[in-house]
């Protein structure tokens, strides 16, 4: 049985700062990991994001605006620090691809591959797409273009490099992910990785010529070579995990990615840590792409909108309540702000944040005591499980689903026993009491499942509905007009 919890989201790449797409998947895993710190202890979880910031891409941004790739993704790392700081995004490490410890880690992980004969010197000619900081296969090419990025001009290049023997780990990869389904738990995703080691792999090149890209880690032992992005990018995992003393079989290790990196994650990742001689990855979660009112977030369109902006127009929770509830793994997920309005109203201001504000309110007006047992986490309530089963299966929408249930069926209840009209009545304020103490336990039930998903929220509502004499409060979601 594994004791220890190592999650992970896919690193962003420093050419610019994290829109709304890519703190999707942050939001994602701190739910998650929210969840284990509840149930398994918070010194057992180790929680990683950070930054990508070597290779290609980096050094031509950095080179736009004229300073050197440091400088630049100093920048780049503490404004997306600050992006996922003001999401509640709750990582124990914020890891750079630039630290020094891990360099130190690439190095001896490069040195283990290589002693294992997993590496050797040959000559590379093909089309590399710097969108993707990858070679592009002729087979993969639509219309003469990157698939990903249709409008990045493709290099042709021919340089020395060092080969990572990818193909050798081809039968080995198919037996591991037809064996284990938790390991992409996603079954569309485990298909379409299952299909493409049909066509069976080849091997890769992981180092760049310095003198064609001079921005990240020599290779060991060849200062004229440059280790491939992908390569050092995928080891950051590893040089938390052993930070943290959790690259063990007592760890359950998960990694959440986008669709668009899974093959990185699920083919190169496993081989290279199995030619290194490291435990192999536990689950990697896959999520579609996140769009906005129906069109894909770029550059190009205009639409990009940083997480910071929606957190201040709208508040944190119900950002990360609306991209929880209202998105599936399987499927591209769509911020559409006309839906957003609409959620945010019926479920939040109408839903939970009535129920909270009647409850405390009357409690208040009534002085009615609470005769609530100081909560804990693990106590028994209602749905518990359900819940629990729905989020250990990455089923976020079908947890808070039930969570709103609860919510739905509360606000019922308070409506159908009308405290306000038994107030009225003389004699009857052990019946109102009682009344309102039913619901100062469901609110706080309810509170305490919402940890995980409405941090901030779920903390302020159960700091309320623990005193003794709870008081209203200012609502906690505004109706949006
Ligand atoms: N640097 C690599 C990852 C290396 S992990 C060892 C990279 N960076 S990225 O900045 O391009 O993307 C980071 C993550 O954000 C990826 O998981 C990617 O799928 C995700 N997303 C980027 N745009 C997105 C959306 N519009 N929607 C959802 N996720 C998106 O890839």
């Amino acid at each position: 049985m594994q004791k220890k919890y190592l999650v992970t989201t896919a690193i962003d790449y420093t050419n610019d700062v994290i829109h709304i797409g890519h703190a999707y998947e942050k939001i994602l895993s701190d739910a998650y990991v929210r969840h284990l710190r509840g149930v398994h202890g918070k010194e057992n979880v180790h929680y990683v994001t950070g930054t990508d910031e070597h290779g290609q891409k980096v050094e031509a941004a950095a080179k736009r605006v004229g300073v050197i790739p440091k400088e630049y993704t100093n920048e780049i790392a503490q404004a997306n620090k600050k992006e996922l700081e003001t999401l509640n995004i709750s990582f124990d490490r914020f890891i750079r691809t630039t630290d020094e410890d891990h360099h130190i880690v690439v190095n001896q992980f490069w040195q283990k591959v290589k002693a294992a004969g997993f590496i050797y010197e040959g000559e590379y000619t093909g089309l590399y797409c710097e969108g993707d900081e990858a070679f592009v296969t002729p087979s993969e090419l639509v219309d003469g273009q990157c698939p990903n990025h249709p409008t990045t001009e493709l290099k042709t290049v021919t340089e020395k490099n060092y080969f990572f023997k990818w193909e050798e780990f081809t039968n080995f990869l198919g037996d591991y992910i037809a064996q284990n389904p938790a390991f992409i738990p996603v079954e569309v995703r485990r298909n379409e990785m299952l299909g493409f080691l049909k066509g069976g792999l080849h091997d890769i090149s992981i180092s760049r010529e310095k003198a064609i890209m001079a921005w990240g880690f020599e290779v060991p032992e060849d200062d004229s070579q440059i280790i491939y992005v992908w390569f050092d990018a995928l080891i950051n995992y590893l040089t938390f995990g052993l930070q943290v003393n959790a690259w063990d079989d007592d760890t359950k290790i998960v990694h959440f990615v986008g669709k668009d990196i899974l093959r990185w994650h699920t083919l190169l990742w496993p081989a290279m840590l199995q030619a290194a001689g490291y435990k192999l990855p536990d689950t990697v979660v896959a999520h579609g792409f996140l769009g906005l009112n129906g069109q894909k977030i770029s550059k190009s369109i205009g639409n990009v909108i940083r997480p910071s902006e929606l957190v201040n127009k709208y508040g944190v929770d119900s950002v990360r309540y609306y991209l929880l509830r209202y998105t599936r793994l399987e499927d591209d997920a769509d911020l559409d702000m006309e839906h957003f309005a609409e959620v945010y109203n019926a479920d939040l201001a109408n839903g939970l944040g009535n129920l909270v504000s009647r409850v405390a309110k009357l409690a208040e007006t009534n002085n009615v005591k609470n005769n609530q047992e100081p909560f804990t986490y693990d106590k028994v309530i209602i749905e518990y499980a359900k819940i629990q089963e729905a989020i250990e299966a990455f089923n976020f929408p079908l947890a808070l689903e039930t969570i709103w249930q609860i919510v739905t069926k509360a606000n019922q209840t308070l409506s159908e026993a009308a405290p306000w009209e038994l107030a009225k009545q003389p004699g009857k304020e052990k019946e109102v009491a009682e009344i309102l103490n039913g619901q100062i336990a469901a609110i706080v039930d309810i509170s305490t499942l919402l940890l995980p998903f409405m941090p901030a929220t779920a903390q302020q509502i159960l700091d309320q509905f623990s005193q003794k004499q709870i008081k209203a409060g200012e609502p906690l979601f505004p109706r949006l007009v």
